[in-house]
């Protein structure tokens, strides 16, 4: 069942949305080589609490941490680990908070010191092309617009992989609502979209094969070649000219220009 939201509701998922915003900013702030996965789940944690948010993740259909941190070639859903991080290393961060009912759910891609050019480039496009799908999530527009955007960007363009298996969603007080947003698709397919719909759009990009698996921890999705996956994602509402954008990542890359330890040369 699709939940349009009320002006007041949007408004508060904005706030939730923006603690998790706040969050990977102070993750942005901290992270190093050195510094392990599982710190970086705790700092979350007790940041979220500190701010009258519980996580949304933890435990969600049995999920055992507070967060999500995907390495190099784990797509999404990795289990922060105490494995420290390092030089070369792209760690995706994703995190959910319930704040006053409501889901905020985003998640970034940070970059750990010198990679190779193509690993840059392939942060740069799935970030442009989470923002080439917002751009289609308007009124009367239908979500096989935002699908096609993202596939063509990614995948038609520069010969990346799409990840099938998982998907966007619609967010609300459940932190997966219809509809789906799958990150491939056609123009003109879908639901059409209508005024205060809240989506979390979340291109998932392999620089090799768009085939994944699954590790028999039951969770971490890895890609089946080895080679590295880019998530960003972002809190839309659905608006007749231009979608608002409810997460916030220029406070996230504000912090990460300010970290010597992370490459922001791709912007
Ligand atoms: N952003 C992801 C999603 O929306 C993270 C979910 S992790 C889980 O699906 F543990 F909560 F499942
Ligand atoms: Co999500």
């Amino acid at each position: 069942m699709v939940h349009l939201k009320s002006e007041e509701e949007v408004q508060l998922m904005r706030e939730a949305a923006l603690l998790v915003s706040k969050t990977l900013t102070q993750v942005a702030t901290i992270i190093k080589p050195g510094m392990t996965t599982l710190d970086i789940d705790q700092f979350c944690m007790q940041f979220v609490k500190d701010h009258q948010a519980t996580l949304s993740f933890y435990n969600y259909h049995g999920y055992p941490h507070h967060i999500c941190a995907s390495v190099n070639d784990v797509v999404v859903h990795g289990f922060p680990n105490k494995t420290p991080l390092k030089e070369g290393d792209i760690v995706s961060i994703d995190l959910g908070v319930i704040l006053n009912k409501w889901h905020g759910d985003h998640a970034y891609t940070f970059i750990l010191g010198e990679v190779a050019p193509e690993v840059l480039q392939l942060v740069k496009v799935t970030k442009e092309s989470l923002y080439k799908g917002i751009e289609k999530a308007t009124v009367n527009n239908r979500v096989g617009d935002i699908s096609y955007a993202i596939q063509e960007h990614t995948e038609k363009i520069h010969g990346y992989g799409v990840v099938r298996e998982l998907v966007g969603h619609g967010l609300g007080k459940s932190l997966h609502e219809d509809p789906q947003v799958p990150n491939y698709g056609k123009r003109g397919t879908g639901l059409k979209m209508k005024e205060n719909l809240v989506l979390a759009i979340e291109p998932m990009i392999n620089m090799g094969t768009h085939k994944v698996f699954t590790e028999e921890d039951g969770w971490t999705v890895k890609t089946q070649d080895g080679k590295v996956s880019v998530h960003f994602e972002h809190d839309i509402c659905v608006k007749n000219k231009e979608a608002l954008i409810l997460s916030d990542f220029s406070m996230i890359e504000s912090a990460e220009k300010l970290n010597p330890n992370l490459n922001t040369s791709y912007y």
